[in-house]
């Protein structure tokens, strides 16, 4: 038995078009932010490489989505990261936040200037304020796309990311990307953490403003 219904064709007839309002556990998430306390721990041939960063993540509404039947809503997220002092980009990463409020599922999708994309998922309450999600290479839904240096180098076997969204309004990430390194024994945890606070309020999304 499938989940899904068998006409894989009709949309939604009433679909509201304010996004913002239909975001479940992404709602806290929407907006403009800057992380000053980001930790990451990269592979490096000497071992593990922690380096202090410094983010600023943008996450805007887009217009509702429908796949025939399935609704979802989402921001558009994209995050630029420094490190403290630097102004070269040390970390590039953008994709979309989905949710399906039927169902409750998450999803993110990311892509990475290494030549690199995943889509991740997960479920979640509409009202939660700690939910993940995650991915798996050679999985077909919830999978991981390396070019062919990553696959062959920096092997990645899997990614989840774990969000809390705080008392004071701001919101953390735990993320850890599993690498297989060519030449070593052992899997690597390649860990990136952060918390964001509000520097900008997020624009409604264009069906909206028209
Ligand atoms: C805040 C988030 C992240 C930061 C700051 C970050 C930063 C870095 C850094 C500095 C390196 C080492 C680069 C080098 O030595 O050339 C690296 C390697 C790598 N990262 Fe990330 N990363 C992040 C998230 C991710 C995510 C989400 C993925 C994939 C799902 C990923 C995949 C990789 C891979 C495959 C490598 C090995 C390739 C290489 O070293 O060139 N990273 N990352």
């Amino acid at each position: 038995m499938s989940e899904f219904p068998d006409d894989i064709y009709t949309e939604p007839a009433e679909v509201d078009p304010d996004t913002l309002s239909n975001l479940g556990p992404l709602r806290p998430l929407a907006g403009i932010w800057e992380g000053i306390k980001g930790l990451d721990v990269n592979p490096k041939p000497e071992g593990p490489e922690r380096q202090a960063f410094i983010e600023r993540m943008e996450l805007q509404p887009i217009d509702p989505q429908a796949n025939g039947p399935q609704l979802l809503y989402g921001l558009h997220y994209v995050t630029r990261i420094v490190k403290p002092g630097e102004v070269e980009t040390y970390h590039h990463q953008t994709g979309y936040w989905l949710w399906e409020p039927a169902t409750g599922v998450i999803m993110q999708t990311l892509a990475i200037p290494r030549a690199q994309v995943a889509l991740a998922g997960g479920r979640a309450a509409a009202d939660a304020t700690q939910f993940e999600v995650s991915a798996r290479r050679g999985d077909t839904a919830f999978g991981i796309c390396s070019g062919p240096f990553l696959e062959h180098a920096f092997r990645t076997d899997s990614y989840r990311i774990v969000v809390t969204v705080n008392p004071d309004g701001s919101w953390s990430y735990d993320e850890v990307t599993v690498l297989v390194v060519r030449g070593q024994s052992e899997p690597f945890m390649h860990t990136d953490r952060n918390t964001l606070r509000r520097i900008g309020d997020p624009t409604p999304n264009p069906l909206m403003r028209g």
